[in-house]
């Protein structure tokens, strides 16, 4: 039988996504799934029953009626009580669901039997990105950040010099350069701020700058923290560097106009970064958006969920649910999320759920299964490679070295000399039967072969896209000795010249398009 994905109405206060879009549902159907939602559970997001309809989704009058008849219910929000309730030996729930912090909603879960995979614990691995909806949801969070910001932020985000006056740039700064902090960089750098990021990964400064942020550099040794082994997170970082973070931002307090914090580390309430004596110390109209605010947030004076201001005039953003003022787009990047999950959950395309927990991402990923509590999941298999240690190479001394050099370079003396006289006792062998003119062709088209592979086979790969050329040079000499060949009586030389000049023009042909291609990877748009 094939089996129902439904998707209730959201009945967390004033969410507005919905886990599954008319466009999503016809992917999922070409999984071999029939699919289903509760009434009205896209209109908040822009997606009308008429829509679904139009769509071939059976539209479900009750959100009991949903939870029944579906076999996966795909939803965003963390589920209520009521809502775990309704699950069942056999079904699969997809859903945020936040396992860190939801002991009870666990317990629940697995006393039904049913099988959880929460959203939020997909692997940042490259191969799950497509279906990492924490990103997903980040990007969205963060370009919303910037563009509320703006509404509450009285200037201009770019210079400008007019006849009413000049205008000087927002200076912007990000604290937090994860997919969050990133997307803020970028919608602020191209709206025309003077853009700031800082994050306690260093390697992150190369993306920063990129986007055409400056990183804010500390004057600090490096800890050795590997962010690696804590599968793609930053951890956390020591009170010495939290001391020089602070007294670096309080230097940039009074010149920024507009901050952005997204500085978390998963599972851990949100550190204190700007502090009290900072936003005192800001010019008024400034705003400070804090997406941390969900777990204490990073400015010392964040309201959750509410938009303050201060004494001093300074606007403090606390809103946690950016993700969904903007519905209609982050329902339609969910619901993307939660299909290539399916795609991974359904191998044979035959509309049937199977949970292989030898997959990484769907045990990552997976919360109970089968009645029993399986998380925190074991660590991904990707940190265990990245913590192996490197094993450094052996110093040698002079005389080893020496030796070393000395006896690669007898082996190959020895390789080429064999090879040699193998070639010149072929050739000897050869020259007794087959003809002298033969032999000097012969002879140089052997050597010819032997200098050509030499010089291509010892090119380093980076040169590739001159060697490239190069080839495409002796190509044209081949084609051009072809074409002097090819009025020749002899039918057989006919047919080689024809044939030379056809590969031979495969070679240029295709040289230029890979060279064009490689050129304009370095062409701006
Ligand atoms: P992420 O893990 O990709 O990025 C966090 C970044 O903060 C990392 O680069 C990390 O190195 C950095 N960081 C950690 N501690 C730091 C410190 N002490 N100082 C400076 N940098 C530090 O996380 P992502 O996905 O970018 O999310 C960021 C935040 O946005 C999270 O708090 C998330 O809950 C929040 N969020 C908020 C939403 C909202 O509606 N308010 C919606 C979506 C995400």
């Amino acid at each position: 039988m094939v089996q129902v994905i439904g998707t209730p109405k959201e009945i967390f206060e004033g969410e507005a996504r919905v886990a599954m879009t008319p466009d999503s549902a016809r992917q999922l159907q070409k999984l071999g799934y029939r699919c289903a939602v509760e009434t009205g559970a896209g209109v908040k997001a822009g997606f009308s029953d008429a829509a679904y309809e139009a769509a071939e989704v059976e539209v479900v009058k009750t959100a009991a009626a949903l939870w029944k008849a579906a076999d996966v219910i795909a939803k965003v929000r963390e589920p209520s009580k009521s809502e775990l309730k309704r699950l069942a030996k056999g079904k699969t729930l997809i859903s945020f669901f936040n396992p860190g912090g939801n002991e009870t909603g666990l317990e629940l879960a697995e006393s039904t039997g049913a099988n959880v995979i929460a959203m939020e614990m997909v692997p940042r691995i490259s191969r799950a990105q497509k279906m990492d909806a924490l990103s997903s949801m980040a990007n969205i969070a963060g370009y919303r950040a910037v563009i509320e910001a703006g509404n509450s932020f009285d200037r201009f985000f770019t210079g400008q010099v007019t006849a009413a006056g000049k205008v000087p740039p927002a200076k912007v700064l990000v604290v937090g350069a994860g997919v969050a902090g990133l997307a803020a960089i970028g919608t602020a750098t191209s709206l025309g701020a003077i853009t700031y990021a800082f994050d306690v990964r260093p390697e992150v400064a190369e993306q920063i700058e990129s986007m055409g942020a400056e990183f804010v550099y500390l004057e600090f040794e490096a800890t050795g923290q590997d962010s690696s082994a804590t599968g793609g997170y930053a951890a956390p970082s020591s009170p010495e560097f939290r001391e020089k973070q602070l007294e670096k931002f309080r230097e940039l307090a009074p010149e920024v106009d507009i901050v952005i914090t997204t500085a978390l580390i998963p599972n851990r309430p949100a550190p204190v970064l700007w502090t009290a004596d900072m936003v005192a110390a800001m010019k008024p109209g400034s705003v400070i958006v804090d997406l941390a605010a969900q777990q204490g947030g990073n400015c010392e004076l964040t309201v959750k969920d509410e938009k303050t201001v201060t004494e001093n005039g300074v606007t403090i953003v606390g809103y946690t649910d950016f993700p969904s003022r903007m519905a209609s787009q982050a329902s339609t990047l969910y619901s993307t999320n939660i299909r290539h999950m399916m795609t991974d959950l359904t191998p044979e395309k035959d509309g049937q759920v199977f949970h292989n927990m030898e997959d990484d991402v769907i045990r990552g990923a997976t919360v109970t299964f089968e009645g029993e509590i399986t998380y925190p999941p074991p660590p991904p298999k990707i940190a265990a490679i990245a913590a192996v240690p490197k094993e450094r190479p052996k110093e040698l001394t002079p005389e080893e070295r020496r030796a070393q050099e000395l006896a690669a370079f007898r082996a190959q003396t020895r390789s080429q000399v064999s090879m040699l006289a193998i070639g010149v006792a072929l050739m000897g062998l050869l020259g007794l039967v087959a003809p002298p003119s033969f032999m000097q062709h012969f002879i140089v088209f052997v050597l010819a072969c032997f200098v050509g592979f030499q010089v291509i086979w010892n090119v380093n790969h980076a040169l590739h896209t001159p060697l490239m050329a190069v080839t495409n040079a002796i190509s044209g000499i081949i084609v051009l000795g072809a074409i002097l060949q090819i009025g020749s009586g002899n039918q057989l030389v006919v047919i080689l010249a024809a044939v030379s000049v056809l590969i031979a023009t495969i070679n240029i042909v295709g040289g230029f398009l890979v060279t064009r291609r490689m050129l304009a990877m370095f062409q701006k748009s």
